[in-house]
């Protein structure tokens, strides 16, 4: 036998088992053994560079076409093997266009922020709009516009956040320890027009330096303000009654009147709302003397001081109305069933996914304030 058809003989051999390689593995087995380093086609390649140039001449095309053959027939198989490959892993693979899609990950509402819109819309229907101020305040309307004495304890570094700079009458400005200045702003708008009465609410973040339990750095109050010509202490009382009603939805809401202080109203109370305790957990509603009650202290209020309403550019003689500010996240709170207020600020999805609230549930009068659960 010839070389050539000895070699012939081993292509034909070679090609045979490609074809009949059923998977890549076998492939590339036959492959390294023809074409691999120590492969006898790569091995005959060699031999040309021995051979005299004649020689070279006839076998140099013979082994190159020998082994694009084998090239040829590898990409070929390999070809059929994966087209195969995927043919089965489809028949296998089964894709049900009917189950449900998986769920998307849904943010949830903060509970303060659902109990201010819960706020708005009962304070809306009592014909309240929403009224905002800066966070960042100065001192005049934080204190002085609010008749808070230079002296007033509350004006002290320890409880209210300054800031360094002065505003353009030189008056100090620091971080709002209540929302009181959006009485006096509000006022100021509208007496330009030598006043109109007034009916707002308006809620917002106040912050003051303190830290426990029940106080926090930030926290949420929310503002009122009734200002008419015949505004008095009994309207202040149905509105709060009406407010708390509406927002617990429950009719024995019981509210009490604390004769108080406070600079900006004349005269001052403070309320407070009766609730018992059920399984560890306050339930507002009730007379909060009654057996196994008591009463907790929900905001201040008052009819706005004549001074206040002078700082405004309302005249005291012609006007007269209340104002009451309280406390949005002890309301969350009591609502709600949370015992720790810190827990609201400290940013945890856990708390969040327990106690948030659907955004789609949007509070309405129609539909009922409270969110379901
Ligand atoms: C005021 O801030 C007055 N501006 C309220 C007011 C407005 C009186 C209008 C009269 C007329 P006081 O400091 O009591 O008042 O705060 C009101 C409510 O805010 C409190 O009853 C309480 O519910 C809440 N509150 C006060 N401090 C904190 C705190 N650190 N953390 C959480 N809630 C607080």
């Amino acid at each position: 036998m010839t070389d050539s058809s000895e070699h012939e003989a081993k292509l034909t051999q070679t090609l045979e088992r490609l074809h009949a390689a059923d998977d890549l593995d076998t492939l590339e087995a036959i492959r390294v053994e023809a074409l691999g380093k120590q492969g006898w086609l790569n091995a005959l390649m060699k031999t040309l560079g021995k051979m005299s140039p004649e020689e070279r001449q006839t076998e140099g095309p013979r082994l190159q076409g020998m082994r694009a053959r084998v090239a040829d027939a590898i990409e070929d198989r390999k070809a059929v093997l994966e087209a195969a490959a995927l043919e089965a892993k489809l028949a296998t693979e089964i894709l049900d266009l009917t189950l449900p899609a998986p769920q998307a990950p849904q943010g949830s509402v903060h509970p303060v922020s659902q109990v201010m819109d819960e706020i708005a819309e009962i304070f809306a229907d009592l014909g309240f709009a929403v009224a905002t101020g800066p966070e960042i305040e100065d001192e005049w309307h934080n204190f002085s516009a609010l008749n808070m004495a230079e002296t007033h304890p509350a004006r002290a570094e320890h409880d209210t956040f300054y800031f360094h700079d002065r505003d353009a009458d030189d008056h100090r400005m620091l971080l709002r320890t209540h929302t009181s200045p959006v009485q006096i702003r509000t006022m100021k708008g509208l007496s330009a027009n030598k006043g109109e009465p007034v009916r707002i609410i308006a809620p917002g973040r106040v912050y003051r330096s303190d830290s426990d339990a029940t106080h926090t750095p930030m926290f949420h109050q929310v503002e009122g303000l009734a200002i008419d010509r015949d505004i008095h202490l009994g309207h202040l009382k149905w509105t709060l009654e009406t407010f708390f009603k509406a927002l617990f939805e429950r009719d024995d809401i019981v509210l009490r009147l604390r004769p108080s202080y406070f600079p900006f109203t004349e005269p001052s109370v403070e309320f407070d709302v009766g609730y018992s305790n059920e399984g560890g957990r306050r339930v507002v509603g009730g007379h909060g003397d009654a057996e196994g009650h008591d009463w907790m202290e929900l905001g201040g209020s008052g009819m706005v001081n004549r001074r206040v309403l002078e700082h405004a550019g309302y005249d005291p003689d012609e006007w007269q109305g209340f104002a009451f500010g309280l406390g949005i996240d002890r309301l969350a709170m009591l609502k709600y069933g949370m015992n720790d207020l810190r827990a609201f600020f400290d940013g945890d999805g856990r708390w969040l996914s327990h106690y948030g609230f659907s955004p789609f549930d949007q509070p309405t009068l129609s539909g009922g304030v409270g969110a379901r659960a």
